[in-house]
């Protein structure tokens, strides 16, 4: 569904990311591990068509996207939520405002549709009597959950999140894995979780790809990293955590 093909990204003279080729399947749960700036959000911007590659390409549902106009993406965009690590929720918005807003703006729906979708969103995220509230009242897991909510609510085919569990406390981190597994279950939705916390992958991923200097040094199943020789796999294995 997602690919990127030999795509290269340089900021002015740094090169951020060096002929990484990666491919993530319909229906599956695909992680993206790396230590701290090695370009893992901006593989998601890549595949969302935020930002093009230096060289390469990248395929959604078999079509280029790196050429689209904006106006040609966006109904490639519409098949990808989108959770960002700061949730980019609208702060003076209510929770409901927050999951309807996007619909309001990109879509001509009936506003019972809209209310429609945005209770089925709050049911889902475990969100009842909290629709009136503000994102300041709400806790950090609570808060990841409107965003997930949010992004759920185009019916997308694919869910990005950027490290979904950072921050949060282990009960709340709990929640929002069971939330992610139980979307391929009930939605038959694939996702890509770009996380620095090993243990997220083997929770909840089918498959793993570790990004390492600009270059992918593992792309397979989740399991089979702990058969990895290579010495930056090893330590992340037996640290738990990549370092900062
Ligand atoms: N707009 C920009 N201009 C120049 N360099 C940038 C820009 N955005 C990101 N970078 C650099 O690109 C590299 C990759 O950034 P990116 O945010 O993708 O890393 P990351 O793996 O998501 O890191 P983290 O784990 O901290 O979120 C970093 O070294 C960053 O400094
Ligand atoms: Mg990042």
């Amino acid at each position: 569904m997602i690919e990127l093909r030999n795509v290269s990204l340089k900021y002015g003279e740094k090169e951020i990311l060096h002929s990484v080729s990666l491919t993530i399947e319909d229906n599956t749960i695909k992680a993206i591990l790396g230590p701290s700036g090695v370009g893992k959000s901006t593989i998601l911007k890549l595949m969302l068509g935020l930002m093009r590659p230096t060289s390469g390409q990248v395929f959604v549902d078999g079509v280029e996207i790196s050429s689209l106009s904006e106006a040609e993406l966006f109904p490639i965009r519409r098949k990808m939520g989108m959770v960002f690590q700061g949730n980019a929720l609208f702060d003076s918005m209510t929770i409901s405002q927050n999951l309807g807003f996007f619909l309001r703006e990109n879509l001509n729906l009936p506003e019972e549709e809209i209310l429609r979708r945005v209770q089925e969103q709050i049911r889902f995220a475990g969100l009842e009597g909290y629709e009136e509230q503000l994102p300041e009242s709400l806790s950090g897991g609570m808060r990841k959950r409107v965003a997930i909510g949010r992004a759920l609510i185009f019916k997308p085919h694919m869910i990005l999140f950027d490290e979904p569990t950072a921050g949060l406390d282990p009960v709340s981190s709990k929640k929002i894995l069971s939330l992610i597994s139980s979307l391929r279950q009930h939605n038959n939705l694939g996702a890509v979780i770009v996380t620095h916390i090993i243990d997220d992958v083997f929770n909840v991923a089918d498959c793993a790809a570790v990004l390492y200097k600009g270059e992918i040094i593992f792309d397979d199943a989740a399991p089979k990293l702990h058969e990895s020789e290579h010495p930056f796999i090893r330590s992340i294995l037996s640290d738990k955590i990549l370092e900062l």
